[in-house]
Protein backbone atom coordinates (compact mmCIF):
# COMPACT_ATOMS: atom_id res chain seq x y z
CA UNK A 1 0.00 0.00 0.00
CA UNK A 2 1.20 3.42 -0.89
CA UNK A 3 -0.59 6.31 1.66
CA UNK A 4 -1.72 9.78 0.24
CA UNK A 5 -1.74 11.69 3.18
CA UNK A 6 -4.61 14.07 2.32
CA UNK A 7 -3.98 18.06 3.55
CA UNK A 8 -7.38 18.99 2.40
CA UNK A 9 -6.60 19.58 -1.37
CA UNK A 10 -9.02 18.44 -4.39
CA UNK A 11 -5.61 16.50 -5.57
CA UNK A 12 -5.45 13.61 -3.19
CA UNK A 13 -8.03 11.79 -5.23
CA UNK A 14 -5.94 12.17 -8.56
CA UNK A 15 -2.81 11.70 -6.91
CA UNK A 16 -4.06 8.15 -5.66
CA UNK A 17 -5.54 7.41 -8.88
CA UNK A 18 -1.83 8.22 -10.59
CA UNK A 19 -0.10 6.05 -8.45
CA UNK A 20 -2.87 3.40 -9.31
CA UNK A 21 -2.06 3.86 -12.85
CA UNK A 22 1.72 2.84 -12.13
CA UNK A 23 0.17 -0.44 -10.76
CA UNK A 24 0.81 0.57 -7.31
CA UNK A 25 -2.20 0.38 -4.95
CA UNK A 26 -3.02 3.36 -3.14
CA UNK A 27 -5.42 4.56 0.08
CA UNK A 28 -6.42 8.02 1.03
CA UNK A 29 -5.78 9.09 4.61
CA UNK A 30 -6.61 12.68 6.18
CA UNK A 31 -3.21 14.12 7.66
CA UNK A 32 -5.40 13.94 11.52
CA UNK A 33 -4.56 10.38 11.16
CA UNK A 34 -1.67 9.44 14.23
CA UNK A 35 1.60 8.21 11.78
CA UNK A 36 1.58 5.55 14.39
CA UNK A 37 -2.09 4.38 12.32
CA UNK A 38 -0.48 4.70 9.40
CA UNK A 39 2.41 2.61 9.83
CA UNK A 40 0.06 -0.10 11.09
CA UNK A 41 -1.06 -0.10 7.44
CA UNK A 42 2.78 -1.25 6.76
CA UNK A 43 3.24 1.40 3.79
CA UNK A 44 5.75 0.86 1.21
CA UNK A 45 5.74 5.05 0.35
CA UNK A 46 4.04 8.07 1.85
CA UNK A 47 2.97 10.51 -0.45
CA UNK A 48 1.80 13.93 1.19
CA UNK A 49 -0.98 16.01 -1.18
CA UNK A 50 -0.73 19.22 -1.76
CA UNK A 51 -3.17 21.66 0.04
CA UNK A 52 -4.06 24.92 1.50
CA UNK A 53 -1.95 27.92 -0.19
CA UNK A 54 0.61 28.75 2.89
CA UNK A 55 1.91 26.48 5.49
CA UNK A 56 1.44 29.89 7.57
CA UNK A 57 -1.96 30.10 6.98
CA UNK A 58 -4.50 29.73 9.78
CA UNK A 59 -5.51 26.66 10.62
CA UNK A 60 -3.13 25.14 8.12
CA UNK A 61 -2.31 21.16 8.68
CA UNK A 62 0.27 20.70 9.98
CA UNK A 63 2.77 17.73 9.33
CA UNK A 64 3.72 15.78 12.28
CA UNK A 65 7.45 15.64 12.36
CA UNK A 66 7.32 11.85 13.04
CA UNK A 67 6.05 11.12 9.55
CA UNK A 68 9.66 12.09 8.17
CA UNK A 69 11.39 9.58 10.71
CA UNK A 70 9.72 6.56 9.75
CA UNK A 71 12.04 5.30 7.28
CA UNK A 72 9.27 5.04 5.05
CA UNK A 73 10.06 6.47 1.60
CA UNK A 74 8.21 9.56 1.75
CA UNK A 75 7.17 12.23 -1.29
CA UNK A 76 5.97 15.24 -0.34
CA UNK A 77 4.10 17.52 -2.86
CA UNK A 78 3.42 20.97 -2.87
CA UNK A 79 2.05 21.78 -0.07
CA UNK A 80 3.13 18.55 1.26
CA UNK A 81 6.82 19.42 0.04
CA UNK A 82 6.86 22.88 2.12
CA UNK A 83 5.44 20.99 5.26
CA UNK A 84 8.42 18.56 4.95
CA UNK A 85 11.18 21.28 4.21
CA UNK A 86 9.68 23.39 6.78
CA UNK A 87 9.61 19.88 9.47
CA UNK A 88 12.90 19.04 8.71
CA UNK A 89 15.13 22.72 9.34
CA UNK A 90 14.61 24.22 6.20
CA UNK A 91 12.95 27.68 5.27
CA UNK A 92 9.54 28.22 3.65
CA UNK A 93 9.21 31.99 2.28
CA UNK A 94 6.17 33.79 2.57
CA UNK A 95 7.78 35.41 -0.88
CA UNK A 96 4.60 37.30 -1.36
CA UNK A 97 4.29 36.34 -5.17
CA UNK A 98 2.78 33.12 -5.94
CA UNK A 99 3.15 30.87 -9.25
CA UNK A 100 -0.02 29.56 -10.89
CA UNK A 101 -0.27 27.26 -14.19
CA UNK A 102 2.01 26.12 -16.46
CA UNK A 103 5.82 26.93 -15.57
CA UNK A 104 9.24 25.75 -16.93
CA UNK A 105 11.05 23.56 -14.60
CA UNK A 106 15.00 22.76 -14.76
CA UNK A 107 16.05 19.63 -13.27
CA UNK A 108 19.35 17.59 -12.69
CA UNK A 109 19.24 14.27 -14.42
CA UNK A 110 21.41 11.89 -12.68
CA UNK A 111 18.82 11.95 -10.01
CA UNK A 112 16.15 9.30 -8.70
CA UNK A 113 13.23 11.90 -9.78
CA UNK A 114 14.70 12.83 -12.81
CA UNK A 115 16.37 10.40 -14.38
CA UNK A 116 16.31 9.96 -18.60
CA UNK A 117 14.03 13.01 -18.20
CA UNK A 118 14.42 16.09 -20.55
CA UNK A 119 16.54 18.86 -18.88
CA UNK A 120 13.21 21.03 -19.13
CA UNK A 121 10.18 20.10 -18.72
CA UNK A 122 7.31 22.04 -18.15
CA UNK A 123 5.20 21.84 -14.89
CA UNK A 124 1.95 22.42 -13.16
CA UNK A 125 2.46 25.25 -10.60
CA UNK A 126 -0.21 26.45 -8.11
CA UNK A 127 1.51 27.97 -4.30
CA UNK A 128 2.16 30.94 -2.62
CA UNK A 129 5.07 30.73 -0.23
CA UNK A 130 8.75 29.35 -1.59
CA UNK A 131 10.73 26.93 -0.08
CA UNK A 132 13.93 29.31 0.18
CA UNK A 133 16.21 26.45 1.51
CA UNK A 134 16.63 23.03 1.41
CA UNK A 135 16.77 21.40 4.71
CA UNK A 136 20.25 19.97 5.41
CA UNK A 137 21.08 16.71 3.41
CA UNK A 138 19.01 17.15 0.62
CA UNK A 139 20.28 17.80 -3.13
CA UNK A 140 18.06 20.76 -5.09
CA UNK A 141 17.14 18.94 -8.17
CA UNK A 142 14.87 21.50 -9.65
CA UNK A 143 14.08 25.00 -9.93
CA UNK A 144 11.81 27.65 -12.14
CA UNK A 145 12.52 31.14 -12.71
CA UNK A 146 10.42 32.18 -9.33
CA UNK A 147 11.11 29.12 -7.38
CA UNK A 148 14.91 28.42 -6.74
CA UNK A 149 14.43 25.46 -4.93
CA UNK A 150 11.56 23.21 -6.86
CA UNK A 151 12.74 19.79 -6.22
CA UNK A 152 14.61 18.01 -3.79
CA UNK A 153 15.77 14.72 -2.73
CA UNK A 154 17.59 12.66 0.07
CA UNK A 155 17.85 9.25 -1.14
CA UNK A 156 19.41 7.98 1.61
CA UNK A 157 16.21 8.80 3.64
CA UNK A 158 14.42 7.68 1.11
CA UNK A 159 12.78 11.40 0.97
CA UNK A 160 11.79 13.43 -2.04
CA UNK A 161 9.82 16.45 -2.77
CA UNK A 162 8.62 18.91 -5.50
CA UNK A 163 7.28 22.31 -5.70
CA UNK A 164 4.83 20.91 -8.65
CA UNK A 165 1.81 18.83 -9.33
CA UNK A 166 3.29 15.77 -11.00
CA UNK A 167 -0.32 14.06 -10.51
CA UNK A 168 -1.92 16.99 -13.32
CA UNK A 169 -1.73 16.33 -17.06
CA UNK A 170 -0.38 19.24 -17.31
CA UNK A 171 3.23 18.31 -15.70
CA UNK A 172 4.22 16.97 -18.96
CA UNK A 173 6.77 14.28 -17.55
CA UNK A 174 4.67 14.14 -13.74
CA UNK A 175 3.37 10.45 -14.32
CA UNK A 176 7.06 9.52 -15.14
CA UNK A 177 8.30 10.95 -11.88
CA UNK A 178 5.95 10.10 -9.67
CA UNK A 179 6.87 6.06 -10.92
CA UNK A 180 10.41 7.42 -10.58
CA UNK A 181 9.59 7.82 -7.21
CA UNK A 182 7.73 4.42 -6.55
CA UNK A 183 9.98 2.07 -8.70
CA UNK A 184 13.15 3.60 -7.42
CA UNK A 185 12.68 5.60 -4.55
CA UNK A 186 10.68 2.99 -2.64
CA UNK A 187 10.72 0.07 -4.40
CA UNK A 188 7.24 -1.04 -5.17
CA UNK A 189 6.31 -3.15 -7.40
CA UNK A 190 3.93 -3.11 -10.31
CA UNK A 191 1.63 -5.53 -8.87
CA UNK A 192 -1.59 -3.88 -8.94
CA UNK A 193 -3.78 -5.17 -12.14
CA UNK A 194 -6.82 -6.28 -13.22
CA UNK A 195 -6.14 -9.69 -12.53
CA UNK A 196 -5.07 -8.99 -9.22
CA UNK A 197 -8.21 -7.06 -8.19
CA UNK A 198 -10.63 -9.62 -9.31
CA UNK A 199 -8.79 -12.93 -7.30
CA UNK A 200 -8.79 -10.22 -4.53
CA UNK A 201 -12.28 -9.47 -4.38
CA UNK A 202 -13.42 -12.66 -5.15
CA UNK A 203 -11.78 -14.36 -2.08
CA UNK A 204 -12.97 -11.43 0.04
CA UNK A 205 -16.71 -12.17 -0.95
CA UNK A 206 -16.49 -15.73 -0.94
CA UNK A 207 -14.92 -15.06 2.94
CA UNK A 208 -17.89 -12.64 3.56
CA UNK A 209 -20.49 -14.97 2.25
CA UNK A 210 -19.96 -18.24 2.93
CA UNK A 211 -22.73 -20.41 1.89
CA UNK A 212 -25.44 -17.63 2.15
CA UNK A 213 -27.50 -16.14 -0.65
CA UNK A 214 -27.04 -12.79 -2.45
CA UNK A 215 -29.31 -10.66 -3.54
CA UNK A 216 -28.26 -7.71 -5.83
CA UNK A 217 -30.42 -4.79 -8.40
CA UNK A 218 -29.07 -3.83 -11.78
CA UNK A 219 -29.78 -0.67 -12.89
CA UNK A 220 -28.50 -0.74 -16.67
CA UNK A 221 -25.25 0.95 -15.11
CA UNK A 222 -21.45 0.27 -15.06
CA UNK A 223 -21.30 -0.21 -11.39
CA UNK A 224 -24.20 -2.69 -10.34
CA UNK A 225 -23.22 -4.49 -13.51
CA UNK A 226 -19.45 -5.16 -12.33
CA UNK A 227 -20.36 -5.31 -8.84
CA UNK A 228 -22.70 -8.70 -9.92
CA UNK A 229 -20.26 -9.67 -12.05
CA UNK A 230 -17.64 -9.65 -9.23
CA UNK A 231 -20.16 -11.59 -6.77
CA UNK A 232 -20.96 -13.87 -9.62
CA UNK A 233 -17.73 -15.15 -10.13
CA UNK A 234 -17.21 -15.12 -6.09
CA UNK A 235 -20.21 -17.03 -5.15
CA UNK A 236 -22.02 -18.19 -8.65
CA UNK A 237 -25.40 -19.22 -8.31
CA UNK A 238 -25.96 -18.10 -4.72
CA UNK A 239 -26.50 -14.78 -6.20
CA UNK A 240 -30.09 -13.57 -7.57
CA UNK A 241 -29.63 -10.35 -9.52
CA UNK A 242 -32.85 -8.66 -10.33
CA UNK A 243 -33.57 -6.03 -13.06
CA UNK A 244 -36.78 -3.79 -12.97
CA UNK A 245 -37.48 -2.60 -16.12
CA UNK A 246 -39.25 0.70 -15.32
CA UNK A 247 -39.38 1.43 -19.24
CA UNK A 248 -37.37 4.47 -18.99
CA UNK A 249 -33.93 2.85 -20.32
CA UNK A 250 -32.99 4.16 -23.34
CA UNK A 251 -33.15 1.93 -26.69
CA UNK A 252 -31.36 -1.73 -26.46
CA UNK A 253 -30.44 -1.03 -22.95
CA UNK A 254 -33.31 -3.38 -20.69
CA UNK A 255 -32.01 -6.30 -23.49
CA UNK A 256 -28.31 -5.64 -22.85
CA UNK A 257 -29.15 -6.96 -19.08
CA UNK A 258 -31.58 -9.14 -19.89
CA UNK A 259 -29.30 -11.03 -22.95
CA UNK A 260 -25.81 -9.87 -23.14
CA UNK A 261 -25.30 -9.44 -19.34
CA UNK A 262 -26.84 -12.46 -18.68
CA UNK A 263 -24.61 -14.49 -21.47
CA UNK A 264 -21.29 -12.88 -20.02
CA UNK A 265 -21.65 -13.81 -16.55
CA UNK A 266 -23.86 -16.80 -16.57
CA UNK A 267 -25.88 -14.95 -13.64
CA UNK A 268 -29.40 -15.48 -12.93
CA UNK A 269 -31.66 -12.86 -13.38
CA UNK A 270 -35.23 -12.17 -12.00
CA UNK A 271 -36.65 -9.64 -14.96
CA UNK A 272 -39.52 -7.49 -13.62
CA UNK A 273 -41.39 -6.19 -16.07
CA UNK A 274 -42.93 -2.82 -13.97
CA UNK A 275 -43.34 -0.97 -17.35
CA UNK A 276 -47.38 -0.83 -16.79
CA UNK A 277 -46.94 0.36 -13.07
CA UNK A 278 -44.53 3.18 -13.72
CA UNK A 279 -46.68 4.79 -16.67
CA UNK A 280 -50.00 4.68 -14.45
CA UNK A 281 -47.95 5.83 -11.47
CA UNK A 282 -46.00 8.97 -13.74
CA UNK A 283 -49.37 9.49 -15.83
CA UNK A 284 -50.29 12.94 -15.34
CA UNK A 285 -46.94 14.40 -13.51
CA UNK A 286 -45.06 16.95 -14.93
CA UNK A 287 -43.19 18.70 -12.55
CA UNK A 288 -39.20 17.12 -12.58
CA UNK A 289 -39.11 16.42 -8.37
CA UNK A 290 -42.67 14.69 -8.53
CA UNK A 291 -41.20 12.55 -11.25
CA UNK A 292 -38.12 12.28 -9.36
CA UNK A 293 -39.81 10.83 -6.57
CA UNK A 294 -42.20 9.00 -8.40
CA UNK A 295 -39.90 6.87 -9.39
CA UNK A 296 -37.90 6.51 -6.47
CA UNK A 297 -40.75 5.18 -4.68
CA UNK A 298 -42.24 2.56 -7.55
CA UNK A 299 -38.51 1.88 -7.66
CA UNK A 300 -38.43 0.51 -4.26
CA UNK A 301 -41.72 -1.00 -3.96
CA UNK A 302 -40.83 -2.98 -7.00
CA UNK A 303 -37.33 -3.96 -5.98
CA UNK A 304 -38.47 -4.46 -2.23
CA UNK A 305 -41.66 -7.31 -3.50
CA UNK A 306 -38.73 -8.58 -5.70
CA UNK A 307 -36.03 -9.29 -2.69
CA UNK A 308 -39.28 -10.63 -0.68
CA UNK A 309 -39.86 -13.08 -3.51
CA UNK A 310 -35.96 -13.84 -3.92
CA UNK A 311 -36.46 -13.94 0.32
CA UNK A 312 -38.83 -16.59 -0.45
CA UNK A 313 -37.73 -19.03 -2.69
CA UNK A 314 -34.64 -19.72 -0.55
CA UNK A 315 -36.52 -19.94 2.28
CA UNK A 316 -35.47 -20.50 5.96
CA UNK A 317 -32.85 -23.21 5.04
CA UNK A 318 -28.50 -22.00 5.60
CA UNK A 319 -28.69 -20.68 2.39
CA UNK A 320 -31.37 -17.81 3.34
CA UNK A 321 -30.28 -14.50 1.13
CA UNK A 322 -28.53 -12.71 3.65
CA UNK A 323 -26.60 -10.09 1.60
CA UNK A 324 -27.02 -7.39 -0.38
CA UNK A 325 -24.68 -6.37 -3.25
CA UNK A 326 -24.15 -2.28 -3.84
CA UNK A 327 -21.86 -1.10 -6.24
CA UNK A 328 -20.42 1.87 -4.05
CA UNK A 329 -17.05 3.78 -5.43
CA UNK A 330 -13.99 4.49 -3.56
CA UNK A 331 -14.48 8.43 -4.00
CA UNK A 332 -18.30 8.06 -2.09
CA UNK A 333 -16.34 6.33 0.77
CA UNK A 334 -13.42 9.25 0.49
CA UNK A 335 -16.28 11.92 0.62
CA UNK A 336 -18.30 10.41 2.88
CA UNK A 337 -15.64 10.63 5.63
CA UNK A 338 -12.91 7.88 5.20
CA UNK A 339 -12.14 4.30 4.57
CA UNK A 340 -13.84 3.11 7.89
CA UNK A 341 -17.44 2.56 8.98
CA UNK A 342 -20.38 1.80 6.77
CA UNK A 343 -21.36 3.21 3.15
CA UNK A 344 -23.84 5.69 3.35
CA UNK A 345 -26.33 4.81 0.69
CA UNK A 346 -26.64 8.08 -1.93
CA UNK A 347 -30.37 9.26 -1.72
CA UNK A 348 -30.75 8.57 -5.50
CA UNK A 349 -28.97 4.80 -5.33
CA UNK A 350 -31.56 2.56 -6.60
CA UNK A 351 -31.46 0.39 -4.46
CA UNK A 352 -31.11 2.44 -1.15
CA UNK A 353 -34.16 2.42 1.72
CA UNK A 354 -35.44 -0.90 1.81
CA UNK A 355 -37.34 -1.65 4.65
CA UNK A 356 -36.02 -3.22 8.28
CA UNK A 357 -37.65 -6.27 8.38
CA UNK A 358 -35.75 -7.04 4.99
CA UNK A 359 -32.32 -6.34 6.64
CA UNK A 360 -29.78 -7.61 4.61
CA UNK A 361 -25.71 -6.86 5.22
CA UNK A 362 -23.96 -5.02 2.29
CA UNK A 363 -21.40 -6.50 0.42
CA UNK A 364 -19.42 -3.70 -1.61
CA UNK A 365 -16.66 -5.12 -3.91
CA UNK A 366 -15.93 -1.92 -5.49
CA UNK A 367 -15.26 0.31 -2.65
CA UNK A 368 -11.48 0.47 -3.14
CA UNK A 369 -11.88 1.17 -7.13
CA UNK A 370 -12.02 4.24 -8.56
CA UNK A 371 -14.87 4.36 -12.10
CA UNK A 372 -12.34 4.08 -14.52
CA UNK A 373 -10.79 1.12 -12.60
CA UNK A 374 -14.31 -0.46 -12.38
CA UNK A 375 -14.19 0.03 -15.89
CA UNK A 376 -11.45 -2.01 -16.14
CA UNK A 377 -12.37 -4.73 -14.09
CA UNK A 378 -16.05 -5.13 -16.36
CA UNK A 379 -13.35 -5.65 -19.39
CA UNK A 380 -11.61 -8.09 -17.79
CA UNK A 381 -14.57 -10.10 -16.53
CA UNK A 382 -15.93 -9.72 -20.45
CA UNK A 383 -18.70 -7.93 -19.54
CA UNK A 384 -20.40 -6.02 -23.21
CA UNK A 385 -18.27 -3.27 -23.76
CA UNK A 386 -21.60 -0.78 -23.99
CA UNK A 387 -21.82 -1.66 -20.71
CA UNK A 388 -18.18 -1.13 -19.07
CA UNK A 389 -18.32 2.31 -21.45
CA UNK A 390 -21.40 3.46 -20.80
CA UNK A 391 -21.87 7.48 -20.27
CA UNK A 392 -23.34 8.43 -16.96
CA UNK A 393 -26.95 8.15 -17.13
CA UNK A 394 -29.62 9.45 -14.67
CA UNK A 395 -31.65 7.01 -12.42
CA UNK A 396 -34.58 7.78 -13.14
CA UNK A 397 -33.41 7.37 -17.17
CA UNK A 398 -36.03 9.15 -20.14
CA UNK A 399 -38.47 10.31 -17.10
CA UNK A 400 -36.91 13.52 -16.57
CA UNK A 401 -35.65 14.26 -20.43
CA UNK A 402 -39.35 14.05 -21.40
CA UNK A 403 -40.05 17.91 -20.64
CA UNK A 404 -44.13 17.77 -19.81
CA UNK A 405 -45.86 14.55 -18.83
CA UNK A 406 -44.29 10.82 -19.83
CA UNK A 407 -46.73 8.62 -21.97
CA UNK A 408 -45.78 5.42 -23.30
CA UNK A 409 -45.56 7.16 -27.23
CA UNK A 410 -43.23 10.34 -26.21
CA UNK A 411 -40.49 7.34 -24.34
CA UNK A 412 -40.83 5.86 -27.86
CA UNK A 413 -40.15 8.70 -30.00
CA UNK A 414 -37.17 9.77 -27.44
CA UNK A 415 -35.67 6.49 -27.50
CA UNK A 416 -35.37 6.94 -31.33
CA UNK A 417 -33.92 10.28 -31.06
CA UNK A 418 -31.78 9.24 -28.43
CA UNK A 419 -30.35 6.10 -30.42
CA UNK A 420 -29.35 7.96 -33.72
CA UNK A 421 -27.63 10.92 -31.66
CA UNK A 422 -25.62 7.86 -29.80
CA UNK A 423 -24.90 6.18 -32.79
CA UNK A 424 -23.72 8.50 -34.84
CA UNK A 425 -21.44 10.36 -31.78
CA UNK A 426 -19.92 7.02 -31.41
CA UNK A 427 -19.32 6.70 -35.45
CA UNK A 428 -17.58 10.04 -35.05
CA UNK A 429 -15.32 8.47 -32.49
CA UNK A 430 -16.35 11.09 -29.84
CA UNK A 431 -17.97 8.64 -26.84
CA UNK A 432 -14.60 9.53 -24.78
CA UNK A 433 -14.14 13.13 -25.42
CA UNK A 434 -17.82 13.80 -24.21
CA UNK A 435 -18.93 13.35 -20.67
CA UNK A 436 -22.59 12.57 -22.01
CA UNK A 437 -25.09 13.94 -24.05
CA UNK A 438 -28.63 14.16 -22.94
CA UNK A 439 -31.37 14.29 -25.87
CA UNK A 440 -33.96 16.09 -24.33
CA UNK A 441 -37.66 15.99 -25.78
CA UNK A 442 -39.88 19.17 -25.42
CA UNK A 443 -42.78 16.83 -25.72
CA UNK A 444 -45.42 19.71 -24.56
CA UNK A 445 -43.71 22.27 -27.81
CA UNK A 446 -44.84 22.03 -31.55
CA UNK A 447 -43.25 23.58 -33.86
CA UNK A 448 -44.07 24.21 -38.15
CA UNK A 449 -42.01 22.30 -40.83
CA UNK A 450 -42.27 21.25 -43.97
CA UNK A 451 -41.22 18.02 -45.40
CA UNK A 452 -41.84 16.31 -48.82
CA UNK A 453 -44.82 18.54 -49.85
CA UNK A 454 -46.43 18.63 -46.35
CA UNK A 455 -46.88 21.06 -43.77
CA UNK A 456 -45.56 19.24 -40.23
CA UNK A 457 -46.52 20.32 -36.96
CA UNK A 458 -44.12 18.16 -34.97
CA UNK A 459 -41.81 18.39 -31.63
CA UNK A 460 -38.19 19.06 -31.40
CA UNK A 461 -35.47 17.44 -29.62
CA UNK A 462 -32.63 19.30 -27.85
CA UNK A 463 -29.03 17.76 -27.88
CA UNK A 464 -27.02 18.87 -24.33
CA UNK A 465 -23.48 17.31 -25.27
CA UNK A 466 -21.21 18.00 -22.37
CA UNK A 467 -17.70 17.86 -21.43
CA UNK A 468 -16.89 17.67 -17.77
CA UNK A 469 -14.68 16.48 -15.10
CA UNK A 470 -17.20 15.30 -12.95
CA UNK A 471 -20.65 16.58 -13.76
CA UNK A 472 -20.31 19.36 -11.00
CA UNK A 473 -19.40 22.12 -13.49
CA UNK A 474 -19.72 21.46 -17.74
CA UNK A 475 -19.36 23.16 -20.95
CA UNK A 476 -21.23 22.20 -23.75
CA UNK A 477 -19.06 20.03 -26.12
CA UNK A 478 -17.80 21.65 -29.13
CA UNK A 479 -19.36 18.41 -31.69
CA UNK A 480 -18.12 19.36 -35.41
CA UNK A 481 -20.84 20.52 -37.46
CA UNK A 482 -21.12 17.81 -39.44
CA UNK A 483 -21.80 15.67 -37.11
CA UNK A 484 -24.62 17.47 -35.75
CA UNK A 485 -26.00 17.73 -39.55
CA UNK A 486 -25.99 14.24 -39.69
CA UNK A 487 -27.62 13.98 -36.20
CA UNK A 488 -30.34 16.46 -37.01
CA UNK A 489 -30.73 15.17 -40.56
CA UNK A 490 -31.36 11.55 -39.50
CA UNK A 491 -33.56 12.50 -36.64
CA UNK A 492 -35.76 14.17 -38.83
CA UNK A 493 -35.99 11.95 -41.43
CA UNK A 494 -36.35 8.50 -39.37
CA UNK A 495 -38.41 9.58 -36.11
CA UNK A 496 -41.66 10.47 -37.93
CA UNK A 497 -43.01 13.03 -34.87
CA UNK A 498 -39.52 15.34 -34.55
CA UNK A 499 -39.27 17.86 -36.83
CA UNK A 500 -37.03 19.87 -35.49
CA UNK A 501 -33.31 19.50 -33.84
CA UNK A 502 -31.60 22.19 -31.72
CA UNK A 503 -28.44 22.16 -30.04
CA UNK A 504 -27.86 23.61 -26.08
CA UNK A 505 -25.27 25.80 -25.94
CA UNK A 506 -25.18 26.73 -22.19
CA UNK A 507 -22.61 25.55 -19.97
CA UNK A 508 -23.13 24.52 -15.98
CA UNK A 509 -23.69 26.92 -14.29
CA UNK A 510 -25.65 28.51 -15.72
CA UNK A 511 -27.51 25.55 -17.00
CA UNK A 512 -27.53 21.49 -15.49
CA UNK A 513 -27.15 19.11 -17.98
CA UNK A 514 -30.43 17.85 -17.65
CA UNK A 515 -32.85 19.79 -18.32
CA UNK A 516 -35.68 18.73 -15.30
P1 LIG B 1 -27.36 17.94 -13.45
O1 LIG B 1 -28.54 17.92 -14.35
O2 LIG B 1 -27.70 18.17 -12.02
O3 LIG B 1 -26.74 16.48 -13.54
O4 LIG B 1 -26.29 18.89 -13.94
C1 LIG B 1 -25.50 16.10 -13.00
C2 LIG B 1 -25.30 14.62 -13.25
O5 LIG B 1 -26.22 13.85 -12.48
C3 LIG B 1 -27.08 13.12 -13.33
N1 LIG B 1 -28.41 13.22 -12.73
C4 LIG B 1 -29.01 12.27 -12.00
N2 LIG B 1 -28.59 11.03 -11.67
N3 LIG B 1 -30.60 10.66 -10.51
C5 LIG B 1 -29.40 10.23 -10.94
O6 LIG B 1 -29.03 9.08 -10.64
C6 LIG B 1 -31.11 11.90 -10.79
O7 LIG B 1 -32.21 12.26 -10.39
C7 LIG B 1 -30.25 12.73 -11.59
N4 LIG B 1 -30.38 14.00 -12.07
C8 LIG B 1 -29.25 14.27 -12.77
C9 LIG B 1 -26.97 13.76 -14.69
O8 LIG B 1 -27.24 12.83 -15.73
C10 LIG B 1 -25.54 14.22 -14.69
O9 LIG B 1 -24.64 13.17 -15.00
Amino acid sequence: TVLVVDFGAQYAQLIARRVRECHVYSEIVPSTMPVEEMLAKKPKAIILSGGPSSVYAEGAPQADSALFETGVPTFGICYGFQAMVQSLGGAVARTGHSEFGRTRLDVVGDTVLFKGLPEQQSVWMSHGDSVAEAPEGFRVIGSTAGTPVAAIENPERGLYGVQFHPEVLHSEHGQAVLRHFLYEGAGCRPNWTMVNIVEEQVERIRAQVGSKRVICGLSGGVDSAVAAALVQRAVGDQLTCVFVDHGLLRKGEAEQVEKDFVAATGVSLKVVDAQERFLDALAGATDPEDKRKIIGREFIRVFEQAAREVVAEAGESDESVEFLVQGTLYPDIVESGGGTGTANIKSHHNVGGLPDDLQFQLVEPLRELFKDEVRRVGEELGLPAEMVWRQPFPGPGLGIRIIGEVTRERLDILREADAIAREELSRAGLDRDIWQCPVVLLADVRSVGVQGDGRTYGHPVVLRPVTSEDAMTADWARVPYDVLATISNRITNEVREINRVTLDVTSKPPGTIEWE
